[in-house]
């Protein structure tokens, strides 16, 4: 049976800290995903983990675990590659880009491949319609794929590479990126500054630019801090706020200007007229 590290455990704990103290049990689909980091799947053991600190029975935990597809129940690859064979990406030839993979890799659906490197999946509509046919690796895209380019992306794999996403974040592995669903930030430099949104997801931007639509505050150049720089921010923000409250003390705290009795006074005399 796995023991899970400390380093896990103490993960677990800042998870279920993110939560109220009498809805912890909210933490469950990132304690899951942890527990998938750390052994590549959702096994007996991760189950009875999430149990243990959640305090809910084992049959609570595999309810959830065996609702979602995204929590695999046996060893998994290191990078899964779920190609959409869903409507749109079909009729644009996806059947036939997972048909491809799946005899050049001999493996059917939801199998992994002899090395341990590759688990393929057919997958439901990935959201990325406008874009088909979509093959993911680990969640990141490759859009606009046919039989050869999803075999060359494959192939890089199976040598060793990390190929580029068309866009989003780059390529880790599939215990890399449980520990991002789990909710730590990938903190490998430009991890999540890759590949901008590709012009069709743009498209109702530009029309709205066009009609001069715009939503008060939007920026999309806003960018997207590591957890690192999130946290300088937020310590630059409170030692700002702290100066600022030094320079300009509550009035009660302030003390009078000049001759402190007669300020007093005065004050006194205001809050009088005032009445
Ligand atoms: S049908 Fe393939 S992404 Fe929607």
């Amino acid at each position: 049976m796995t023991v899970f590290t400390e380093e896990t455990r103490a993960r677990a704990r800042e998870i279920i800290a993110r939560y109220p103290a009498d809805r912890s049990r909210s933490a469950l689909l990132p304690l899951l995903h942890l527990v998938q980091s750390e052994e590549g799947y959702v096994s007996p053991a991760g189950v009875e983990f999430c149990a243990e600190v959640l305090g809910l029975n084992k049959a609570q935990v595999g309810a959830v675990a065996t609702f979602y597809t995204m929590y695999k129940r046996k060893p998994t690859g290191d990078y899964l590659v779920s190609v959409c064979t869903n409507t749109m990406c079909n009729v644009l030839g996806g059947q036939e880009v997972y048909d491809t993979l799946a005899e050049h890799l001999g493996v059917g659906h939801d199998e992994t491949t002899e090395d341990g490197k590759i688990t393929l999946e057919h997958a439901e509509c990935l959201a990325a319609c406008d874009y088909g046919p979509v093959m993911t690796v680990n969640y990141d895209f490759f859009d606009g794929v046919d039989p050869q380019t999803a075999l060359g992306v494959v192939e890089e794999l199976r040598a060793g590479g990390r190929p580029m996403p068309t866009r989003g974040a780059r390529l880790c592995s599939l215990k890399e990126m449980s520990v991002q669903l789990a909710g730590f930030a990938d903190e490998r430099e430009g991890a999540v500054a890759d590949g901008g949104p590709g012009e069709p997801t743009l498209r109702g931007l530009r029309l709205a630019e066009q009609h001069g639509i715009s939503v008060s505050g939007f920026d999309p150049n806003t960018p997207i801090r590591s957890k690192a720089e999130a946290d300088k921010a937020a310590e630059q923000a409170k030692a700002a706020q702290a100066a600022g409250a030094a320079a300009n003390p509550p009035a009660a705290d302030r003390k009078p200007a000049g001759d402190g009795a007669v300020a007093q006074q005065r004050t006194l005399k205001e809050a009088e007229a005032q009445k």
